[in-house]
């Protein structure tokens, strides 16, 4: 069988990792930037996290949600603790559009709404309500389509409220600094207006934190820089290192009630054994702190690189943009430097998304190599 063709591949093939480096099948190795899309929390194969992991297959691997499952409940404890969200009731799934599916069926249900606003240049994921809050007609399909979804800028509140008046409005989804858009973020002022506008008008607020949550923007969660308190938040990438595992932090307004949400894998024990660990090495590394400083270290050194004409979002999860198209400065910086870093919607910009542990040493390495690159193509 052939695998079905979607993904451009750069012609490289890692076979084993640790930290912040990936080692290729020539033994050849890279510095990882990007994290396999802002995965990569606590780096590779942390040894605490491989342990318990093992342990756990040792144990039981898998059984259904119809049992009880401890772990679940740990996870649940520990990031609630770990958040400042111990009030609040987690749902568990296995990825970040499952996540936001899940915020969008929740708020349909408890608002018997069904019309979304959603912002310009957003990415929440490619299943249904997901997708179609998803500002990319691409990977829409006429399916999709079908959804009622309003796209609306980022930081203009009277629209926001003009819509809000029609009264069909159960959520807006939004993400506290845009990933795969390009790092764009809406004020202080908008994320608390658009809090007071839900509240208004009985439509819920939806912080997708998927890509931003999990300490990388030097705060457990991007959106707590702005003194705000969504009504549903999701999670994934950083939850799991790795290993698939998603959620959904549901506030204690909203009841639960038996079948409301459902699914066979999520939340399964090996799942929950990996997101244990990802929390532990948090907390025990201090890497939200880690994220914090190493963010402020890459403003400072991207700021005197040449070309680099806008550094733009927070903590570890950084876009360096330049005046020109970057589709061959990052192909240089993976095939002659071996550095892995990530593109965007915007063609400009590079995203940096390292592992929350990453050292100044390692960010040196990137920087001098972007000099010694940018500098070259302009002799
Ligand atoms: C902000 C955001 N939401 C949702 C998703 C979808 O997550 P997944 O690919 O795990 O379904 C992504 C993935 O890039 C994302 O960046």
């Amino acid at each position: 069988m052939k695998l079905f063709d979607v993904y451009p591949l750069y012609t490289v093939e890692p076979v084993s990792a640790k930290g912040c480096k990936v080692v290729d099948a020539n033994g050849e190795e890279y510095l990882d930037l990007y994290g396999g899309h802002a995965v990569i929390s606590i780096g590779h194969s942390h040894p605490h996290y491989v342990a318990k992991i093992k342990k756990q297959l040792d144990a039981i691997g898998f059984y259904s949600n119809a049992v009880i499952n401890k772990l679940q409940k740990e996870l649940a404890i520990k990031l609630g603790v770990q958040s400042g969200y111990d009030n609040y009731q987690l749902f568990l799934c296995n990825s970040g559009a499952e996540a936001n599916e899940n915020a969008l069926k929740l708020a349909s249900f408890k608002t018997d709404k069904s019309r979304v606003i959603s912002f310009k240049n957003s990415f929440h994921g490619r299943t249904s309500a997901a997708v179609a809050t998803t500002d990319n007609r691409n990977i829409n399909a006429p399916i999709n389509q079908q959804q009622k979804v309003t796209f609306l800028p980022l930081n203009n509140l009277d629209l926001v409220e003009v819509e809000l008046q029609k009264g069909d409005v159960c959520a807006i989804i939004v993400e506290p600094i845009q990933g795969v858009g390009g790092l764009d973020q809406g004020s202080t002022a908008f994320f608390q207006g658009l809090e007071t506008l839900c509240k208004t008008y009985g439509a819920l607020f939806i912080m997708d934190e998927v890509q931003s949550g999990y300490g990388r923007t030097g705060k457990f969660f991007a959106h707590q820089h702005h003194q705000i308190t969504p009504d549903i938040i999701s999670i994934a990438k950083g939850m799991g290192n790795g290993f698939p595992i998603g959620g959904i932090l549901i506030s204690p307004d909203l009841e639960a009630s038996y079948g409301l949400l459902g699914t066979t894998f999520g939340g399964n024990h090996l799942a929950c054994a990996a997101g244990i660990a990802v929390l532990d090495v948090i907390e025990q590394e201090q890497l939200v702190h880690n994220a914090l400083k190493m963010g402020a270290y890459c403003m400072e050194k991207a700021a005197n690189i040449p070309g680099v004409k806008k550094v733009k979002g927070r903590g570890l999860m950084l876009g360096l943009e330049f005046d020109f198209e970057v589709q061959e400065l990052r192909k240089t910086l993976i095939y002659e430097h071996h550095i892995f870093t990530g593109g965007s919607a915007n063609k400009n910009l590079i995203r940096i998304l390292p592992p929350l542990s990453i050292t100044k040493k390692e960010l040196n390495i990137f920087f001098e190599a972007l000099e010694t690159i940018l500098v070259k193509e302009t002799l």
